[in-house]
This record gives structure tokens, C-alpha cells and sequence, in this order.
């Protein structure tokens, strides 16, 4: 693994690279990221991972100032990997002095849920994302099925703008508790962290309940369970046909539960298939 804040520094040596995977993050690394890591690896020759905390996606300062940040830990996570090279950007190496957040439209699957609750995130992480792809042009470039949305998102910018990458979607890696891995964990107490391991609680019991019970009684079960967890206050929990939302997606259906939730103040969210 080696660092670099210059983008040409790395374009240089994956220039003659038959294939280059791109991994980008916001740091604060854990198994997840780390999983996504590995099967890049394991399927290019040369793996880019940025580490950069994208001011733009965040539709709350404070949410921004909070974030977790621990570069030095970052690297030592990924000093093994010896095929990695790792992009630390600053924001000047990102935006241009005074450049406009863009809009995009990428259709309904964007306005609800995460895009209802946040607005402007995803335009912010399109913006973000189409930058780093057109900066390394990787083959494959991965993201994770946790921010479901937003691998949605990505695949449509993709489809949108032509780019010849290909968006490979990677299985959500969870704690003993089945709690999903975020960078955002460790800014919960012990007793917020008890609580948000009900969050795969109530996707699983979702999953049960829809078997034998109509969407309605599934969801009103759910909400009633959720008015009884401490700490845990929920922003949404919905069921949807993915396929119905997104082109991208046309002729995959699949069933999914989706929720967010604020344990004491730390948001998180969560999805499984059911
Ligand atoms: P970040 O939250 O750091 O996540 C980076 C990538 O890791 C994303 O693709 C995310 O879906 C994936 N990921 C996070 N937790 C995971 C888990 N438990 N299992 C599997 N994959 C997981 O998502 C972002 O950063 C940003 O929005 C970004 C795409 C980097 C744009 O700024």
C-alpha cells in the first residue's frame, strides 16, 4: 500500500495496468470497507481506494463535524495490502474554487426514502463519485448493498453518462449482533450500541412476517415493535419492489425492507432482502 494526495501521481502508475478497481470511502475503515477491499483485489490488478470526507453529501454541519476521521488508522488497516493505492485528496483536490453542487435526476428511486430524508446527499455523492470515476476511468469500481440507494444511484449515473465502468455490488457485512458495519458505530454508547442491534431484529422479523401477512400488518407490526427500543427513534421502515423504482434495475425484482433510524443521535440505516 502506498499514499498519495496528487490523483496524477496514481494515474501515472495504473496507466499501463490491465485492470484497476476503485473503492471509494469516507474513511473510518472497518470490515466492510475492507470487504469491498478484497474482492477488488481479487479482481484487478491494481486497487485505488479513496479516503475522502465529501463535504457536499452532508446535509447537516454538524452530521460533518461528527464524522469520524482516523487517516493514521486508515492506513495502518491497509499498509498489508500491498496492490492498493490509496487517494487522500483535500478539497481543493476535489472541487474547484466556488463550484456549484450539481442536480441530477436519476428518477423517483432517488426522492424517497434517504433522498426524501436528506436532501441534496445524493446529489452530493453523484457529484463526488462521477469525479473520481472520470479522474481513474477504472474497470470496476465497488460499492456496498448497505446504502442500497445509493449503489442504485451510482449504477444510473453510470448508465446516464455512458462511462465505461462496471458497478459491482457487494454483500453488507454485519457485527456478531448483526448490527451492519458503519463508520458511524463507534459514535454510539454501550447502551445506544445494545439498542441499535435491534435494527436487523426488526428487517428479520419483517422478513418472517411478510410471508404470512399482508405489506400493512407487516409494516404496522414493525412500527409498533420499534415505539418499544430504547433510544431507537425511526425515520422510515419500508418494504419496496427495488425493481420498480430504478431503470437500472428493470426485470431484477426483488423485495426489500428498508430503515433508518436515530440511536440517541447517531442515524443509521440498514436494508435486507426478504
Ligand atoms: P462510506 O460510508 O465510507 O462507505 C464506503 C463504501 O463502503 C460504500 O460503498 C458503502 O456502501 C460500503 N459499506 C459501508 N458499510 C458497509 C458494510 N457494513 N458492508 C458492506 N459495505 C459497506 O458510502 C460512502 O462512504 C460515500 O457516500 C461515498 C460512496 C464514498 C461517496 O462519498
Amino acid at each position: 500500500m502506498r499514499a498519495y494526495s496528487s490523483n496524477k501521481d496514481i494515474i501515472k502508475l495504473v496507466d499501463k495496468v490491465d485492470s484497476v478497481g476503485l473503492v471509494p470511502t469516507m474513511g473510518s475503515l472497518h470490515e466492510g470497507h475492507l470487504s469491498l477491499i478484497r474482492k477488488a483485489l481479487s479482481e484487478n490488478e491494481k486497487v485505488i481506494v479513496s479516503i475522502y470526507v465529501n463535504p457536499l453529501q452532508f446535509n447537516n454541519s454538524n452530521d460533518l463535524k461528527k464524522y469520524p476521521r482516523d487517516i493514521k488508522n486508515d492506513l495502518q488497516k491497509l499498509e498489508a495490502f500491498s496492490d492498493v493505492l490509496v487517494y487522500v485528496p483535500n478539497d481543493n483536490d476535489i472541487y474547484k474554487k466556488d463550484e456549484k453542487k450539481k442536480k441530477y435526476n436519476f428518477g423517483q428511486f432517488t426522492k424517497i426514502m434517504e433522498g426524501k430524508m436528506r436532501p441534496g446527499h445524493f446529489d452530493g455523492v453523484a457529484m463526488v463519485v462521477e469525479k473520481l470515476l472520470s479522474m481513474f476511468n477504472p474497470s470496476n469500481a465497488y460499492f456496498g448493498e448497505k446504502d442500497f440507494q445509493q449503489l442504485i444511484l451510482i449504477k444510473a449515473l453510470v448508465k446516464e453518462q455512458d462511462l465505461k465502468v462496471n458497478i459491482v455490488g457487494c454483500e453488507t457485512i454485519r457485527e456478531d449482533d448483526g448490527l451492519a458495519m458503519s463508520s458511524r458505530n463507534k459514535l454510539l454508547n454501550n447502551s445506544e450500541r445494545d439498542s441499535a442491534g435491534n435494527i436487523i431484529r426488526l428487517l428479520k422479523k419483517a422478513q418472517q412476517l411478510y410471508k404470512s401477512s399482508t405489506l400493512e400488518e407487516t409494516k404496522i407490526n414493525i412500527l409498533r415493535d420499534t415505539l418499544m427500543i430504547e433510544n431507537l427513534n425511526l425515520e422510515y421502515f419500508e418494504i419496496l419492489d427495488v425493481s420498480r423504482f430504478s431503470a437500472v434495475l428493470k426485470g431484477e425484482k426483488e423485495i426489500r425492507a428498508f430503515i433508518a433510524c436515530k440511536v440517541g443521535n447517531i442515524r443509521l440505516i440498514d436494508n435486507i432482502t426478504i
